[in-house]
């Protein structure tokens, strides 16, 4: 068991802390941070031990690469071999934010961050305590999101706390993630840009940057061709057995109060528009369909929620799926181990 120290932003002001910090960074240990999307659990990205502490702590596969964090454009050249112009587009439009961006790697970077691969992500996070603590370090930070492996991401302090307590050095409570979701992967070594993962950037919003069509890879399931290492496992799992549910909202209706096991152990997650309707179950409310920024963002603590209250069967209503609700359905069809449900 680790002596865990819990941070508050203003804490990062204090010299003695900035000392730890950066002490403990040297020493190959580990601080959970929060960013835009997710939080991070974060240790030396030029660090092999650091990879290998990583790993251990999140119960993690280690041929599943991590995403280096940096606080400076500048450095990308440090670790990437090559950046192309249009790459250099994208970290001018986007950066700092929601964006990662794999590139062939410089020798500098282990293996052990990287998961194995000739290549490396990098992201320059938006969420300035993140970078406050980039610049502490002084190093880039290999983070990978801060749950134990095949748990939803954490968005909130309560969330890292339940799992990494007694396993860190450092949590630093920086509130609820304002995004909520992890962060778009794009994979720029291609003549053609590829999508790995989709996240709060779209597809239709880098190719109107690039001014040319990028290729969606995100959506395969095939594990022979895994082009983002991370999407081959299950993911963002509860507990209980998850189905997702799409159709017409009254066929949902219909077969959801003729089901004879419906019982306080059944959960149904949707938008707050059709709570009322379902009042007859147990409803947890993600936000209004206008505000699909706000579902994003309380997505995860929902099915975090769902452990939490040991629900062993948990519904989710279908979301639309244009701008960010490609995103939240990505990760809902994971959480739902790809059941559905066609009404
Ligand atoms: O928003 C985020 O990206 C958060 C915060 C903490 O920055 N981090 C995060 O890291 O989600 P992680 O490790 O949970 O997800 C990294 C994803 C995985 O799907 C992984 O396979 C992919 O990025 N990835 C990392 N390096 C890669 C590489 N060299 N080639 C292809 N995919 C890579
Ligand atoms: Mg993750």
């Amino acid at each position: 068991m680790i002596k865990t120290k819990l941070l508050s932003i203003e804490d990062l002001d204090k010299i003695e802390i900035q000392d730890q910090l950066k002490q403990a960074i040297n020493q190959n240990k580990l601080v959970i941070f929060p960013t835009e999307t997710v939080y991070g659990i974060g240790g030396n990205a030029l660090n092999e031990c650091s990879a290998k502490a990583i790993y251990e702590a999140k119960g993690r596969p280690q041929d599943n690469p991590l995403i280096v964090h940096i606080h400076d454009e500048k450095e990308v050249a440090k670790y990437a071999l090559s950046i192309s112009e249009k790459a250099k587009r994208l970290m001018t439009h986007f950066w700092p934010g929601p964006l990662t961006l794999i590139f062939q790697k410089k020798d500098i970077v282990p293996k052990q961050t990287t998961g194995g691969l000739e290549t490396v992500a990098i992201r320059l996070p938006s969420n300035p305590v993140a970078q406050k603590l980039l610049n502490i370090v002084g190093t880039p930070l290999a983070a990978p999101s801060a749950n134990l492996s095949g748990k939803p991401s954490s968005t909130m302090f309560k969330h890292v706390k339940d799992d990494f307590y007694g396993k860190v050095d450092f949590i630093i409570d920086g509130g609820k993630s304002t995004i909520g979701l992890e962060s778009t992967v794009l994979d720029v070594t291609k003549e053609v840009f590829v999508l790995l993962r989709p996240g709060s950037i779209t597809k239709k919003a880098i190719e109107d940057v690039l001014n040319e069509p990028i290729i969606d890879q995100s959506g395969e399931r095939n594990t022979e061709k895994v082009m983002s290492p991370g999407m081959k496992y299950t993911h963002y799992k509860p507990k209980g057995n998850v189905v997702l549910l799409s159709g017409k909202i009254e066929n949902i209706k219909n077969y959801l109060e003729s089901l004879t096991s419906l019982n306080s152990k059944t959960a149904l997650i949707c938008a707050t528009d059709y709570q009322t309707m379902f009042s007859f179950m147990n409803v947890f409310p993600l936000g209004n369909l206008e505000e699909m920024n706000l579902i994003a963002s309380n997505l995860f603590s929902s099915l975090r929620e769902m452990d939490e209250k040991e629900m062993e069967q948990i519904y989710i209503i279908e979301l639309p799926k244009e701008d960010i609700g490609y995103a939240i359905m990505n990760r809902v069809l994971k959480a739902a181990g790809y059941q559905t449900l066609k009404l």
